[in-house]
């Protein structure tokens, strides 16, 4: 099985998390910033799995990202926000459609009642033929102000949680290939 994990980060996290996933999704999946996951990368994908940050219970925006880099959340003084990478939004927009399997999934503060990014994501990307094998998944960061350490870090747990959902999502497009065959 081919897959590739897109994913938008500022600080990391949601990095870290798309990482753990391509684990347990398997040997070979790649992990790609918006920039890097051209329609020729994708060309041979089963499955596309793409997440980002919870920004303003949604998407992360050009503003959301403004507000971000102006250090409203309260970042390490020597840590910006990357803002390097186009936003999901924008690489969302301009995807060619395609008959391909996908899932998706968000970072936030809020836990499990978020996947406000997730969805958005899943709404998009149904838009343009692709079809959900599952629900969006949120991971949980901790906003840490006025100390030495980033502002959002990843609660413990949650990069184990995001390789078992990888191992499920494998499984998954494994046995719909098996009952297509
Ligand atoms: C401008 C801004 C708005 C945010 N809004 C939300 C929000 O509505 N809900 C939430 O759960 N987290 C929110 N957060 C926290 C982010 O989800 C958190 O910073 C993110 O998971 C960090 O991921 P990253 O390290 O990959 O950038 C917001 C963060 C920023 C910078």
């Amino acid at each position: 099985m081919d897959a590739v994990v897109v994913y938008e980060s500022l600080w990391g996290n949601t990095a870290a998390i798309a990482r753990a996933i391509a684990s347990g999704l398997g040997e070979g999946t790649l992990v790609l910033t918006t920039d890097q996951a051209t329609p020729r990368r994708l060309a041979n994908a089963d499955l596309l799995v793409a997440g980002a940050p919870v920004h303003a219970m949604g998407l992360p925006s050009d503003s959301t990202r403004a507000s971000a880099t102006a250090k409203v959340y309260g970042t390490h003084p020597g840590l910006r926000a990357d803002v390097s990478h186009p936003p999901l939004r924008d690489w969302l927009d301009t995807l060619p459609p395609a008959e391909r399997l996908c899932a998706a999934f968000d970072t936030g503060i809020r836990g499990p009642l978020g996947h406000g990014a997730a969805r958005a994501i899943i709404a998009r990307l149904t838009a343009h033929g692709y079809e959900a094998i599952d629900e969006p998944q949120t991971y949980t960061v901790a906003l840490v102000t006025g100390s030495s350490e980033p502002a959002a870090l990843l609660l413990s747990g949650q990069e184990e949680a995001a390789a078992r959902w990888g191992a499920h999502l494998a499984m998954v497009v494994r046995e719909r290939a098996t009952t297509q065959a």
